[in-house]
């Protein structure tokens, strides 16, 4: 039994551990199948349970291996070429040819744990669902089939207002793979910080990143450790969309370059949090050489299909300058190979057809993003009243804004992203995204006050399939998670809405 305790220390002790129960707790299991979060489309438990021991050992077909070692690093059980005589087997499988790129199926037994995908994707998906029915050593056995509701379930981190080093940045990219979040989209520049080193113009950062919202201290990103993010997070399944927020939210960049301001003086920086009061020179050509060398390096940085260009807020743009603008651009994006996502207030410029407006309104009716979404434009729901992690719970949260509405937990999960925007067909609708503004965000602490518990409703939105949308039994799933949380040392708003 000695491997017993050495496993029970190292599961303990790691980073990234199973949920372990609480010793000696008396009252019965709950039904682990019933507490998945994201519920899965179908989940059904069976008697007994696969142990796992000494002889344990995760095998990998061919396209499975690197999931499969990432499954070693959790549970502490060898990968193997092949199961050993008398031992029992976690085998992942890349197979089926007819399953979408993230669905998986999970079969328990008391021998054999089988996990199998059409993609490598879909086997990191069941990985985390995995994760949540281990208990210490023991699985119990049953059966999951599941795939995503939506292709895009995001979550966007403002690292502008306050800067978020790479380790912080990739603390949050393993919490939301936890969910099944698979795209993070990082706020790279705005009036108080431009995050990313750009070559070509390096005074953006140097400069222009030296400081934040009260003073902060700044920060930016180099290339190598930008590219470190990216890779970080594609092992996680999870893709990177970096924004670049233009025409207004500007003021870092033309305070870096005098000669991107209409009049030739570069104005101060800023760290207050106002919002609407600068924009970059639509009229001058050396916007677009700018910007064209900006989208350039971004998109060498950038793997995923999208740059994300903002739009939002141009309050010091006219409006004719602003479609001028908005249109030029897109063509940058796509002259460089990539899409466009972008505010929704895209939609009044001419979006392109695989152009993406990510809807952040609080309101339900808006027939210029509805018309352009029956139109073909596609729509990424981030509503501010609902989805955005800066907003407080109630009056007494200590962090965050409340400009939009204070989101408890019921009203975060409390919605339908498919049939949310009035007269969009949910054929138009990509998916949703759980926005985390910084203004007041300082720490990874603040980070997941806010995150936890209402980023995993967003997470259920997004993946799960509209029928299993049950706030009872939401609640329950949720409350199961907290152990979870607890032992990866994740911070959390102890909702009075949960029964925890
Ligand atoms: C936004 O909240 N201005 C997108």
């Amino acid at each position: 039994m000695r491997w017993r305790l050495i496993l029970a220390a190292l599961v303990a002790a790691g980073a990234s551990t199973v949920a372990v129960a609480e010793p000696g707790a008396a009252a019965p299991a709950r039904d682990a199948y019933a507490d998945i979060l994201p519920a899965p489309v179908s989940a059904r438990p069976e008697r007994g349970a696969f142990t796992i021991g000494r002889h344990t050992t995760i095998t990998a077909g061919p396209g499975a291996r690197g999931v499969a070692e990432q499954l070693s690093a959790i549970l502490h059980v060898p990968v193997a070429s092949r199961a050993p005589k008398g031992g029992n087997t976690i085998a992942l499988a890349v197979a089926g040819r007819d399953q979408g790129d993230e669905s998986y199926r999970l079969d328990v037994g008391p021998g054999r744990v089988t996990l199998t995908a059409g993609r490598a994707a879909g086997l990191f998906a069941g990985v985390q669902t995995l994760r949540q029915l281990a208990n210490g050593t023991s699985i119990p056995a049953g059966h999951v089939a599941d795939a995503p509701r939506f292709a895009y379930r995001g979550a966007m981190l403002d690292v502008a207002r306050h800067f978020f080093s790479v380790a912080q940045v990739e603390r949050y990219i393993d919490q939301l793979a936890l969910y099944k979040i698979n795209t993070l989209h990082l706020h790279l520049a705005d009036d108080q910080g431009w995050r990313i080193m750009i070559n070509s113009w390096p005074r953006l950062a140097t400069y222009g990143g030296s400081t934040a919202v009260d003073g902060d201290p700044g920060g930016y990103y180099t290339q190598a450790q930008y590219r470190a993010i990216v890779a970080y997070a594609a092992a996680r399944y999870v893709t990177v969309i970096p924004e670049i927020d233009m025409p207004g939210h500007v003021n870092a960049a033309l305070a870096s370059y005098a000669e991107l301001n209409c009049d030739g003086v570069a104005p101060p920086l800023y760290t207050g949090t106002d919002v609407g009061f600068s924009s970059l020179c639509v009229n001058k050509e050396v916007t677009y050489r700018f910007l064209d060398d900006v989208i350039g390096e971004l998109a060498a940085l950038t793997p995923g299909p999208y740059l994300h260009i903002g739009g939002d807020e141009a309050h010091a743009t006219s409006q004719a300058d602003y479609v001028t603008f908005m249109n030029r651009v897109q063509g940058i994006v796509a002259a460089h190979g990539k899409r466009v996502q972008a505010w929704h207030q895209v939609v009044t410029a001419s979006p392109l057809p695989t152009t993406v407006a990510q809807y952040w309104d609080t309101t339900n009716v808006n027939p210029q993003v509805a018309a352009a979404a029956a139109n073909g434009t596609g729509v990424v729901l981030s509503p501010a009243n609902l989805a955005y992690l800066d907003m407080k719970y109630n009056d007494s949260t200590p962090l965050g804004q409340d400009w939009a509405a204070l989101i408890e937990v019921a009203d975060a999960y409390g919605w339908d992203p498919g049939t949310y925007l009035v007269g969009a067909p949910t054929s138009a609708v990509r998916g949703v995204e759980a926005p985390l503004w910084t203004e007041t965000i300082r720490t990874s602490a603040d980070i997941e006050y806010m995150a936890f518990p209402r980023l995993p409703a967003i997470a259920e939105l997004g993946w799960s399939p509209a029928s299993t949308h049950d706030w009872a039994a939401f609640r329950l799933r949720l409350a199961a998670q907290a152990p979870r949380w607890q032992a990866l040392g994740i911070n959390f708003y102890r909702s009075p809405q949960i029964p925890w």
